[in-house]
């Protein structure tokens, strides 16, 4: 066909592609839409007959190849399918996830120590869409289960575990067995876990959500979301809503997330060995008063964790001597260590939730939670351990 075209018309078209070799990486399809053979196969993967890509926003190589991986991932431990979808972000996920569970009328069961900007989603716009939201301690099996029963209309029990900053922890399998006893489904966000250290499928949640922005891209450098299950109807709903709503990631983020996963378990063994060490360290500190960590014997929801997750991750938290004018001292004077507000890079970063991600909640509900002014949130890296605690060493020792 070549020969014949006109350059400007060849400017548009021309050109061979070279696809007689198999890339060894995943290639990166950056194509809105794909080529039908002919009417046939565009009628036969229309209706479904056929399995194929038509258009990104519906499914596309790169992204779906990342997607089921993460489904494979969470569903390691189960005999059947799982399918997973990739979103535009952690929020994307979440919205599309409650998108396709809730309908006007219905309610979320949560906790109020979520991350921010799921709280700020259920307030300020699933509430707008006539879904409610009851937040309670869902460490508390007995309040859970009697407000179930109260509540009719709740249609999600939506949670958290470890939750930022104070890694305090959910029982999974508990809570799971409660609602399963009133039909109502689970979902978790096991961003902080991945699911190298925590496999909540395995223990009866019915979807898991993921901000991959986070440790499973551990490199800082896409935002995307992800949201798997193992039930193939729930599935559909999710990617029609998907399709719709518009979220879906883009091909880009989904191959960077591509190569950060496959260092997942290398980057996580060392996250939680260095933060493990970090934690001892800090808890002998003359300066520090309390350090949140779950992987501390002392820490209160140790058993818990011990039991769920593999290995205790690399969030931890600490509250220096004084308040918030010290806290922030001791991040001004890390070298090292980066402030930033995000979390799961491979690089240590810190931040003071207090005037940052927590900065909306109230005085009294923080310091109610153990959300301290002198607190320092801490996203430790898989740097060498030494180095980090002479960071730690030399900031906190000008206190
Ligand atoms: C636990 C958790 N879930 C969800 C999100 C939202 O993810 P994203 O920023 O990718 O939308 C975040 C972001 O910090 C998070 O920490």
């Amino acid at each position: 066909m070549d020969k014949h075209l006109k350059l400007n018309s060849y400017c548009v078209k021309g050109g061979k592609r070279n696809e007689s070799t198999k890339a060894h990486q995943l290639p990166l399809y950056l194509s809105s839409s794909f080529v039908m053979e002919d009417s046939q196969e565009a009628v036969d993967i229309f209706t479904g007959q056929k399995k194929g890509h038509v258009y990104s926003r519906y499914g596309n190589p790169t992204i779906d190849t990342v997607a089921n991986k993460i489904a494979y991932l969470e569903g390691y431990d189960l005999k059947g399918e799982t399918y997973g979808f990739l979103t535009s972000s952690g929020m994307s996920a979440i919205t599309t996830l409650m998108m396709s569970t809730l309908q006007s009328g219905d309610a979320v069961l949560t906790q109020g120590n979520l991350y921010g900007g799921s709280t700020e989603l259920l307030k300020k716009i699933l509430s707008r869409m006539g879904v409610d939201t009851i937040f309670t301690n869902l460490q508390d099996l007995d309040a859970v289960e009697g407000i179930i029963k109260e509540n009719g209309n709740i249609r999600l029990l939506y949670f958290e575990t470890p939750a930022n900053p104070t890694m305090a922890c959910i029982d999974i399998e508990a809570i799971n067995i409660v609602a399963s006893r009133y039909d109502v489904p689970t979902a978790i966000d096991n961003t902080f876990c991945t699911p190298y250290l925590q496999r909540p499928l395995s223990m009866g949640t019915d979807y898991v959500i993921h901000s991959t922005t986070k440790y499973l891209n551990g490199h800082g450098n896409s935002i995307a979301g992800a949201i798997i299950t193992a039930n193939y109807e729930a599935s559909r709903k999710i990617w029609e809503t998907l399709k719709l709503n518009g979220s879906t990631c883009n091909p880009f983020d989904a191959w960077l997330l591509s190569n950060g996963m496959k260092t997942l378990a290398i980057r996580i063994d060392k996250h939680s060995s260095n933060a493990q060490s970090i934690a001892e360290y800090l808890s002998q500190h003359d300066k520090v008063t309390h350090v949140n960590y779950n992987g501390l014997p002392d820490h209160q929801d140790h058993e818990i964790a011990k039991k769920q997750m593999s290995q205790f991750g690399g969030m931890l938290s600490f509250t220096v001597v004084g308040g918030q004018a010290e806290a922030l001292a001791t991040i001004d004077r890390l070298q090292y260590c980066t402030h930033a507000p995000t979390l799961g890079d491979v690089d240590t970063l810190v931040l003071h939730p207090a005037t940052s991600s927590h900065l909306n909640v109230d005085h009294s509900i923080r310091e109610k939670n153990g959300i301290t002014d002198g607190m320092v949130r801490v996203s430790v890296g898989i740097e060498d351990v030494d180095d980090l605690i002479a960071d730690f060493e030399q900031a906190l020792g000008q206190l």
